[in-house]
């Protein structure tokens, strides 16, 4: 089968690659050709015409859109930036995709599920978020899905870092600030390094195929970490692991299991949201790690 690799000097359209995901993807993607790596300046997914004009004059092979409104509780009273964002703007991205012949990758979450399962949720699942980010997220996939052209959805979950915004470097700061911290025991996830997801997305590039064949192969892809845990034993996880790197500055003496009642947000989140990443092993033979195997690594980047 063709590959993405045989179209000479392949053309791709990063988005958000300021943010976690899109920061690990931008120096993976240069191996593939040439990487257009736009700032929210030069295409914000709050405009359609920005989008529209973004795609028209880089006339990309490969959309990667790693851009998306992430602050979950602000969602839920910043409705219309969210769904704009989350919901409109990948139905723009995927029409523009289709009409260039362009491939588009888009990620997704676990939030589209309401928790209540107490086993991997696989593609098929029921959706039914209960938040306002899953809702939005969830009308990006049934747009893009609606477009009609070749994509792929990459739904990720717990997605941290060692830059930007994430539940590990908050960790790390409130660490070194208090001695007993409160964090939530009965919400259960697979926390999942933005590198895992980076490497998922190549995985998946270097099998797809040219847009026909990548159009077969086209649907959602769980993608996040094997395992899991509470957002209580990540939490424990990850103070184990500076302490065991001998890590200075480390104030934190106790880790206080809470429910999810007594932790102030605005939001509800799914009690439990584990993937099950069976299909894009089978079909792309990407197999994620353990996230306890990625972590220690993770924590070691933090600069
Ligand atoms: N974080 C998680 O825990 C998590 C879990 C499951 C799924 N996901 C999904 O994974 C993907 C990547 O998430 P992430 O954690 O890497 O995100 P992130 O670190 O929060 O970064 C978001 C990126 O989106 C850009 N962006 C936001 N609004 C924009 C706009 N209107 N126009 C253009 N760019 C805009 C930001 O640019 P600026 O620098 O300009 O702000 C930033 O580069 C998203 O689809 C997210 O929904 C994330």
């Amino acid at each position: 089968m063709p590959t993405l690799r045989t179209i000479p000097a392949i053309r791709i359209l990063l988005t958000g690659s300021t943010g976690q995901v899109g920061f690990e993807l931008l120096s993976r993607l240069k191996s593939l050709g040439e990487v257009f790596a736009l700032p929210r300046l030069e295409l914000d997914l709050s405009h359609e015409d920005s989008i529209r004009a973004a795609v028209r004059s880089h006339q990309p092979h490969l959309i990667v859109n790693a851009a998306a409104y992430t602050a979950v509780d602000r969602a839920e009273s910043d409705l219309d930036p969210a769904m704009q964002v989350n919901g409109t703007a990948p139905g723009i991205l995927a029409e523009e995709a289709r009409r260039h012949r362009a491939i588009l990758v888009h990620y997704s979450t676990d939030y589209v599920f309401d928790g209540l399962k107490n086993s991997p949720y696989v593609e098929t699942d029921t959706t039914a978020p209960i938040n306002q980010y899953g809702k939005s997220k969830l009308a990006g996939e049934e747009k893009i899905m609606r477009a009609g052209g070749a994509y792929f959805i990459l739904r990720t979950s717990w997605v941290y870092a060692p830059r930007g915004s994430n539940f590990l470097l908050k960790m790390l700061q409130l660490g070194s600030e208090r001695e007993s911290l409160r964090v939530v025991n009965d919400q259960i996830g697979s926390p999942t390094s933005a590198s895992v997801v980076a490497n998922a997305t190549m995985a998946v590039l270097q099998r797809c195929g040219e847009f026909e064949q990548a159009r077969l192969l086209s649907g959602i892809y769980h993608a996040s970490c094997g395992g899991q845990t509470s957002w209580f034993d990540f939490a424990r996880a990850i103070f184990g692991e500076v302490r065991e790197l001998r890590m200075p500055g480390l104030k934190v003496r106790e880790v206080v299991p809470i429910s999810s009642n007594e932790f102030p947000s605005s939001c509800q989140r799914p009690l439990y949201s584990v993937l099950s990443c069976e299909k894009i092993a089978q079909t792309f033979s990407f197999r994620p790690p353990n996230w306890q195997d990625e972590l220690p690594q993770v924590i070691r980047e933090v600069p």
